[in-house]
């Protein structure tokens, strides 16, 4: 493939070497998009300092452009360049980064970062990545990546480069495959640009260990989820209906389970975790989504997960997936 000029690498998913970086990076700085493993859910990468790129990664996922986007950074320092940093995001960060925590914080006025990635807001959305491959990615191409979940707006996030494939194939030139994502959650969303630090998306890190730092944090009540358009509950949507908090199932039911008794007749079942893992769960419960809304079945049962820690987050997306579509 070396001999391949880039734009010919339509659809490809390459294993992570060298000449692989280096075809990414090259693309990335050309403006275009690329798709790469993060810990939490693989990433559709794009310049974030570039209008025309941040454009693309829209136009790709077909996503509403209101929706801001998480910018991803090598290190605290680079990040700091970008937006300012307060004392609540400076011990954050030193806890969590690398790790599946972004922070909003207001933008700086000479910042370089696209105003499309803020969508009309006066934050941005930060991120430092520990997966090797993200961060491999950011030191090759040289710049800031404006990343959303690498799937089809609407859709379910991606876990895999399969997913990513299956989402949106030709439309994205290069997949970088890292396997299966760490996490399976995306990252937690906290707001610490206000008069106090606000949750706004549960996610990777939990609401015990941002409160381990930070004191009392708040969760984003109906009125800040408009603040992160993201959260709309329709986000998370499998083609199939999803019916929550199963105690029974019937024959023509996909059943997601959980812990160590799943129920009994459904037509074809996966389990988050047997042992009742919720870790183990969040990292299995998009990659379980995707394989049983492949089945041509009346819908998706799902089995009780309890309301704590990363369950929280679990929930959260289930409830989400399930909300009546418009
Ligand atoms: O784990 C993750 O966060 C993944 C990986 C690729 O890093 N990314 C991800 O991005 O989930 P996305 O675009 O699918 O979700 C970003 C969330 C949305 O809910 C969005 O509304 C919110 O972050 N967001 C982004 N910028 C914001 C801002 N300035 N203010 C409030 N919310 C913001
Ligand atoms: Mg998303």
């Amino acid at each position: 493939m070396s001999q391949e000029p880039t734009h010919r690498l339509a659809g490809r998913i390459l294993t992570p070497d060298a000449e692989a970086f280096r075809a990414a990076a090259n693309l990335l700085q050309a403006g275009e998009v690329v798709a790469f493993p993060t810990e939490t859910v693989y990433g559709l990468g794009a310049d974030a300092t570039n209008d025309r790129a941040v454009a693309r990664i829209f136009e790709t996922k077909g996503r509403p452009s209101f929706n801001p986007l998480i910018v991803h950074f090598e290190t605290l320092e680079a990040a700091a360049r970008e937006v300012e940093i307060n004392p609540w995001a400076e011990a954050l960060a030193k806890a969590f980064w690398p790790g599946p925590l972004t922070l909003v914080l207001p933008r700086k006025t000479d910042s370089r970062i696209s105003l499309l990635c803020s969508a009309g807001l006066p934050t941005l959305a930060v991120r430092v990545p520990r997966h090797e491959i993200g961060q491999s990615l950011l030191r090759a191409a040289q710049r800031p990546l404006a990343a959303p979940s690498a799937n089809a707006s609407g859709r379910i996030s991606p876990t895999s480069a399969i997913h990513v494939a299956a989402s949106l194939g030709d439309r994205v030139p290069l997949i970088l495959d890292g396997g299966d994502c760490e996490v399976g959650l995306e990252s937690t969303v906290i707001d610490l640009s206000g008069p106090r630090p606000v949750i706004l998306r549960p996610g990777g890190i939990t609401r015990a260990q941002l409160e381990a730092v930070l004191g009392t944090v708040d969760e984003a009540t109906a009125d800040s989820d408009i603040k992160s358009p993201g959260m709309m509950t329709s986000h998370y949507a499998p083609s199939l209906p999803l019916r929550l908090g199963a105690t029974s199932v019937n024959a023509n039911e996909a059943l997601l389970a959980f812990g160590p008794k799943p129920l009994e007749g459904a037509a074809v079942t996966l389990n988050l975790s047997t042992s009742g893992d919720l870790a183990e769960a969040a990292a299995n419960l998009f990659g379980h989504l995707h394989h049983l809304d492949r089945e041509k079945l009346a819908g998706i049962a799902v089995m009780p997960v309890p309301e704590q820690g990363l369950g929280i987050a679990i929930n959260d997306r289930l409830a989400r997936a399930a909300a009546p579509r418009n």
